[in-house]
């Protein structure tokens, strides 16, 4: 018996991973619940989803908390109390501390659009245009306190294309990001990928 994976979804803005997200868990792709949704602002676009759908969300604005420690702890007990036991971050622009990051160990992933460990950070397409980079990507994997760090669990590739703009290189990878992050999310809730002491382990289906 597998366990039964109760996401939280944390999100700063559009929220097109967390949608896809949803809808593998409603279609049975994956076999998981969506406990609830957190938005880090008012503004984030993925609640107008949230609020269509009447999925179960809140946000926690960081601009009403005095510290990163009081937001992050009012983040913990959301989650908590909403029977989370696993956080997918998906285009949360903030960096959680060792603290939080540690009350979560091996529960917490991300998605980065490159194939990290190139192009950490924003801006990820624009800079592998800039850089020259022929190919780029996007990474799934696990969150350590640094940024875009962590153990990789699967990545997606795309060429970039001599005309390219980091616009046009997005839109060409966010269906892989989609992708990339559902695949990721059935093989750890299939039992098939976990972290152990800082290391992903894999096993063959
Ligand atoms: C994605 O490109 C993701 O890789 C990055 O932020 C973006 C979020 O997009 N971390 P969305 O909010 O999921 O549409």
């Amino acid at each position: 018996m597998t366990t039964p994976y109760q996401l939280g979804i944390l999100i700063s803005g559009r929220g097109s991973n967390m949608q896809a997200i949803a809808a593998a868990c409603q279609s049975g792709q994956l076999h998981a619940t969506i406990a609830i949704i957190i938005a880090d602002n008012l503004d984030a676009k993925g609640l107008d989803f949230c609020k269509q759908t009447n999925i179960s969300h809140a946000i926690i604005d960081r601009k009403s908390y005095p510290t990163k420690a009081a937001f992050e702890s009012a983040l913990t007990e959301k989650l908590k109390s909403a029977g989370v036991n696993f956080i997918c971050l998906a285009g949360f622009m903030r960096l959680l501390s060792a603290d939080f990051v540690n009350h979560w160990p091996g529960q917490i992933i991300n998605i980065h659009p490159s194939l990290l460990p190139a192009f950490k950070g924003l801006d990820a397409q624009a800079q592998a245009i800039a850089a020259g980079a022929k190919t780029t990507g996007c990474t799934v994997h696990y969150v350590t306190a640094g940024m875009d760090e962590g153990p990789t669990i699967c990545q997606r590739q795309i060429d970039v294309l001599p005309n390219d703009t980091a616009a046009t290189l997005s839109a060409r990878l966010l269906p892989l990001e989609h992708e990339c992050y559902i695949n990721a999310l059935q093989l750890i809730t299939k039992g098939l990928v976990r972290l152990e002491n800082g290391v992903v382990k894999v096993t063959k289906e």
